[in-house]
């Protein structure tokens, strides 16, 4: 691994800009320059202004290799985690570039950093001196060694097992993932009063229950309606009614929550209706969980139809977990109204519980992507197909 002398980091300042594979091209021109390492740097930074800003502030701050820095926490959902608790000890069991142990430093006295890679944790030490952080103790070793061999107990157990097979695609089971949670699930239950695990957004939530047994709590976080993590607390006695929490940031600092009890959703009541003034769109996290009776029951919303997960409501309301649109038009989906929809020449469209995909919707239309006009093909309560036209609120 090489050191960040000035020299470097000069180079890095001045080519910041620089087409890389150019740059790639031309390493020979720069003797005593090591190149690959320049590039992989200036990469990291790359990717930190949109993942990781606060790491900007820091010239000294050492990014890893490409994979590292994909599969890191993100700014936002590392903030978000690390204020979920608080405590004197936590060990994270797959630290990677640290950027979950760095927010958890915040919040806990000891925090112990296990990574089995070894220019990972000389990464981690070298970061955390550089932004000021002394409760972070690297350890390099492999997460089942350090539970076999551990006597101690730990307020939170914190794991994000790597979820990239040997030839790097992206896998989505915890069996499949390094290290098996459904192997050490035993180990950490004992070790550990909270236990927390981070899995993929494509992960089954219900299959993860089942398979995990003791979970308390279910946290869906999206950002900007992009669903990114998936979080299971862990309880060290039988859970018999989880709790779901749908986040979705709306920018750095602010989100919206939905919560239920997951056993509420069965028996939620849902009332239907045909659309009336406004259109509600959950958000990712929402849909994820497939919260879509209680989002009816607990917001006071009428959904369309029981496969449409779309919803609809008379007066104006601020503060929804989704998106809000006007309702301008409804067009049914036959020849003449096909005909008065092609007018609008360029819409957002959304097929929701109906038979031809957005694909098909634009043959038939000739609608351009685009414009202020968003269309959404649907099913009513009384198995019409419908377009609604609307105009974005929230
Ligand atoms: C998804 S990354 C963790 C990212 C981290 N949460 C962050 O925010 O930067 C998973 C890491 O676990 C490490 N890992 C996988 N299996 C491990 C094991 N059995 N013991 C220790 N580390 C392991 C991998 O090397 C990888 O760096």
């Amino acid at each position: 691994m090489h050191q960040l002398n000035e020299t470097i980091l000069q180079f890095i300042e001045k080519h910041l800009n620089d087409d890389l594979n150019q740059l790639a091209l031309n390493a020979q021109k720069y003797k005593d320059i090591p190149i690959p390492f320049i590039i992989s740097q200036i990469n990291g930074r790359l990717k930190a202004k949109k993942k990781l800003p606060f790491l900007l502030e820091y010239s000294k701050i050492l990014y890893p290799k490409k994979i590292s820095m994909e599969q890191c926490s993100s700014e936002i959902t590392g903030r978000y985690k690390a204020q979920l608790y608080k405590g004197n000890k936590m060990i994270d069991l797959t630290g990677g570039f640290g950027i979950d142990c760095l927010f958890f430093a915040e919040k806990f006295k000891e925090v112990h950093y296990v990574e089995r890679d070894k220019e990972l944790c000389e990464i981690m030490r070298h970061n955390s001196q550089i932004l000021g952080i002394d409760n972070i103790l690297v350890n390099h070793s492999n997460s089942e060694t350090v539970l076999d061999k551990n006597t101690e107990d730990f307020d939170l157990i914190y794991v994000d097992p790597a979820r990239r097979d040997e030839h790097k695609s992206k896998i989505v089971n915890f069996q499949d993932c390094q290290p098996n949670i459904l192997e050490i699930r035993r180990k950490l239950l004992k070790q550990g009063s909270k236990i927390l695990i981070k899995a993929s957004p494509l992960l089954d939530i219900k299959l993860a229950i089942d398979q995990l047994e003791n979970v308390s709590v279910i946290h869906v976080i999206s950002i900007k309606n992009d669903c990114k993590e998936l979080l299971f607390e862990l309880a060290n006695q039988e859970c018999l009614a989880p709790t779901i929490r749908c986040v979705n940031f709306i920018d750095k600092e602010n989100f919206m929550a939905f919560e239920t009890k997951l056993n509420a959703e069965k028996n939620a009541t849902v009332e239907y209706s045909l659309p009336e003034k406004y259109l509600f769109e959950p958000n990712a996290s929402i849909m994820k969980a497939g919260l879509f009776r209680s989002v009816s029951q607990n917001l006071n919303l009428k959904k369309l139809h029981p496969n449409s997960h779309l919803y609809t409501f008379n007066k104006f309301r601020e503060n929804l977990p989704g998106r809000v649109f006007e309702i301008e038009n409804t067009f049914n989906f036959n020849k003449k109204d096909l005909k008065r929809l092609q007018k609008l020449k360029k819409a957002h469209i959304k097929a929701r519980n109906f038979p031809l995909s957005v694909q098909q919707i634009r043959k038939k239309t000739g609608l351009q992507e685009g414009g202020e006009v968003y269309l959404f093909a649907t099913t009513t309560l009384n198995n019409e197909l419908i377009v609604i036209e609307s105009k974005k609120m929230m």
